[in-house]
């Protein structure tokens, strides 16, 4: 069996370690002779398993006290909903969001079911190539709370500048940058990701919310209502045990490899060689602004979209698999989540030297 190098958007690559230490652990988790797919979520065992996720995650993040971590079912587009049913406090109620890429118009989509929304700063004009500045962010005062993607997975654009933050109640998904590098949570209300890019298996959501931000909300379902998570240890009903257990290996495996400070490293070493790579030659291109590029999404386009195919065929021959751009914009992407480590990295600027050199 040779595995070969994922690029995929999501579900996306797993560290290998944490796969070899799952393939340990899938008949006889430590000795309790059964699978942890097979526990009960509210056993010693499991319990143990899922409290020592969430604080390793809180570790690795330096989430304060103020905060709650939530773990949620119904990935991360389940967020675009829980968050204006939550946050808006009533019907009449404002909220800004950014449109930086497709992520952010469905999270208005959903929003505009709930309340009003002013769209503080769009880049659609351009094609959603830049980040808008947080100086051209023009936000309501009446708002409850300001939602942005932080990394918009399609496009390969990401919010790099924190320094000029409002003051609002931020709410940010993270779905494709959470655990990448260092992050200052006390900036936020609230963050959420999907797992299944840089966390863990598909099936799960993280969700850091600020304590104070927890309410009742008599008038919502209780699975749809964040406090019904914090009051229960999210454990209400049955949790995605398997997706919970597994998050858990990948937050052992980035504490034991130096946290999120060497990720950071990692990552803005892997995309660097990519980004320079196809900057410095002129079969490939990036079109996207270069202070607002993903370290995480890296899209690339082919000056002639006729090979495209081609490309794409020969890559997954060379066992370089998804990349493909998304279904939306076409095109290919590498996504280089933490999970794709910096040999998958230089295989793929091999591969892509190659196929330049015979085509070009
Ligand atoms: C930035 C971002 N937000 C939300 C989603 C939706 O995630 P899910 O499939 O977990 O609902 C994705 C999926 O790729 C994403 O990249």
């Amino acid at each position: 069996m040779s595995r070969k190098y994922n690029f995929c958007a999501g579900p996306s690559a797993l560290p290998t370690d944490v796969l070899n230490d799952l393939k340990e652990e899938i008949l006889d988790f430590q000795g309790y002779g059964l699978s942890t797919m097979e526990m009960s979520h509210r056993s010693k065992e499991f319990v143990e398993i899922a409290e020592t996720a969430k604080q390793d995650l809180i570790d690795l993040l330096q989430v304060n006290n103020d905060y709650e971590v939530l773990f949620i079912q119904g990935g991360a587009s389940l967020q675009f909903s829980m968050v204006p049913m939550n946050l808006l406090k009533s019907s009449n109620s404002s909220c800004d969001y950014l449109d930086v890429g497709q992520w952010s118009i469905k999270a208005i989509k959903e929003a505009k079911k709930y309340g009003n929304v002013n769209v503080a700063a769009s880049s659609a004009d351009i094609s959603y190539k830049k980040y808008p500045n947080p100086e051209s962010w023009n936000l309501n005062s009446e708002s409850d709370y300001l939602h942005l993607v932080m990394n918009e997975t399609i496009d390969g654009v990401c919010l790099r500048d924190f320094n000029n933050l409002p003051s609002s109640n931020i709410v940010a998904d993270c779905s494709s940058c959470i655990l990448s590098e260092p992050m200052d949570i006390s900036k936020f209300g609230l963050i959420y990701a999907g797992a299944q890019k840089n966390i863990g298996p598909a099936g799960l959501a993280i969700i850091i919310i600020k304590k104070d931000l927890l309410e009742e909300h008599p008038h919502l379902p209780a699975m749809m209502n964040y406090k019904t998570y914090a009051d229960s240890d999210s454990m209400y009903n049955t949790p995605p045990t398997f997706a919970w257990y597994l998050s858990g290996k990948v937050f052992k495996w980035l504490k034991k490899n130096g946290g999120l400070t060497n990720q950071k490293k990692v990552n803005e070493s892997k995309s660097t060689k990519l980004y320079s790579f196809i900057d410095g030659n002129d079969f490939y291109f990036n079109d996207v602004d270069k202070n607002s590029r993903s370290i995480m999404n890296v899209p690339f386009l082919l000056k002639d979209d006729s090979l495209n195919s081609m490309f794409l065929s020969e890559s997954e021959d060379a066992g370089l698999l998804n990349l493909a751009g998304h279904r939306s914009v076409g095109g290919m992407r590498a996504s280089i989540y933490n999970g794709v480590s910096e040999e998958a990295v230089s295989a793929l600027i091999d591969f892509m030297k190659l196929f330049a050199e015979k085509n070009g």
